[in-house]
């Protein structure tokens, strides 16, 4: 009895301190979690949980992969930080790794996801001026509604979402948005407009609520952008790297874009590394001293990347997100037929799925994760009817089947 109550004093505990103490810019599921292994992360009172979260999809390889561990404290105990103005024994070995990886000539590293996003639109503009003839400080950067890049000042002046945007102004301009998934709009835009340097969009729309676009729109949008001299920049921050059951969302349509954005699962959640692929044409408009980052391209970050790609490789997770995705969505599929007046929709490619909640009084997507929390499963409402569902790759057919008959305990309680 007293350990019970000792433990729940933790959790309150925890939830004061961050409360207290912590800006108030996020709204979490009241739980406390201190340790995670695989698919699973357990709570400071014992409860363990299914991750269907993987922490916005960085934890793809699932928590404290040993190879990935190993690799960074190996790293960590050996050298941890030169910054640029020095070489380093593990950034030119990581980045041949990643450009034959990937295919391109060129890596830019980075560390958050928003720094490397910052760092395309950097690189964009530079193309434009200095390859396109774009007249200075006239590039636009389009980008599509609805997106979500990230948090800076620039990042927030692309989002159409007043939440992120709201009262952060001056906005960053040349900012230019089409709505996501519709050609048409892209085209006249497109045609309408000569200075756009650079086309910006998330292949899967994740914060959006894994918004998906019809089948074909990924290849004719950069087929439009190279007819009209833009740069296909491809954000695939969350939707890459295993998540949608390809190694890449644009590998679904043979895209390979002119810019690909990397963070989040590159190092399998043990450390923020993110990168920035390119050609020489557009990455070599960058010279010393004109970009960088004390910490990108940080020994540690160079070699858990290396062993984030090699696991998701090794472990064959594309495929394994791409097998699995399909029972999820089936099995998804079914629970809407067994609950139409509760869910109204679902959706998904790979492990990257979400369920609209038709919401009425003490019934609403919160409502259903808070639910799903009791029953030992952890997922994030997004936009208030929508439940994102994202588990580590590493989860096999029993594990994904428990949850799925965790999530259909969660919705027949209501
Ligand atoms: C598509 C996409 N781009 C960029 C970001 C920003 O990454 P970070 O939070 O590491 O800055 C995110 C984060 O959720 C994302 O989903």
């Amino acid at each position: 009895m007293n350990t019970v109550m000792s433990n729940k004093n933790a959790t309150s505990r925890a939830i004061e301190l961050e409360n207290k103490y912590g800006a108030h810019n996020y709204h979490p599921l009241p739980v406390v979690l201190e340790r995670g292994e695989g698919v699973y992360v357990w709570d400071v009172e014992g409860k363990q949980y299914f991750d269907f979260l993987s922490a916005y999809s960085a934890v793809n390889q699932g928590h404290g992969h040993p190879v990935i561990l190993r690799a960074m404290m190996e790293q960590a105990q050996k050298l941890a930080l030169t910054s640029r103005a020095f070489y380093n024994d593990c950034l030119g070995e990581y980045e041949k790794f990643i450009t034959s990886y990937f295919g391109f000539d060129k890596v830019l590293p980075m560390n958050t996801g928003a720094e490397a996003v910052e760092t395309a639109i950097k690189l964009a503009r530079r193309w434009g001026y200095e390859k396109k003839a774009i007249t200075t400080d006239m590039a636009k950067i389009l980008v599509c509604e609805n997106n979500f890049h990230g948090r800076t000042i620039t990042i927030v002046s692309l989002s159409t979402d007043p939440e992120a945007y709201t009262n952060y102004g001056p906005q960053t301009p040349g900012i230019l948005k089409v709505p996501f998934n519709d050609l048409n709009a892209l085209e006249a835009m497109l045609k309408a407009e000569p200075n756009i340097a650079g086309f910006l969009v998330e292949p899967v729309q994740g914060e959006a609520g894994v918004v998906i676009a019809d089948d074909g729109y990924l290849l004719k949008a950069f087929e439009l952008c190279k007819k009209h001299n833009v740069l296909f920049i491809a954000d695939e921050i969350q939707s890459g790297l295993g998540r949608t059951g390809k190694r890449l969302a644009c590998d679904h349509e043979g895209v390979r874009p002119d810019v690909l954005i990397l963070g989040k699962a590159l190092s399998g959640g043990l450390y923020p590394v993110s990168a920035v692929l390119a050609d020489d044409e557009i990455m070599l408009t960058i010279k010393p001293g004109q970009h960088g980052s004390t910490y990108g391209g940080n020994p540690i970050g160079c070699k858990v990347g290396i062993a984030g790609l090699t696991v998701l490789r090794d472990e064959k997770l594309s495929e394994n997100s791409e097998r699995l995705g399909k029972v999820l969505l089936a099995e998804l599929g079914k629970i809407k037929t067994d609950f139409p007046q509760i869910v109204k929709t679902v959706r998904g490619k790979g492990l990257f799925a979400a369920m609209v909640i038709t919401e009425k009084e003490g019934r609403n997507a919160w409502d259903v994760c808070m639910k799903m929390k009791d029953l030992g499963l952890l997922a994030k409402p997004t936009h208030g009817d929508i439940i994102r569902f994202a588990p580590p790759l590493v989860i096999n057919e029993m594990q994904l089947m428990e949850c799925v008959g965790i999530i259909r305990k969660a919705l027949s309680s209501f």
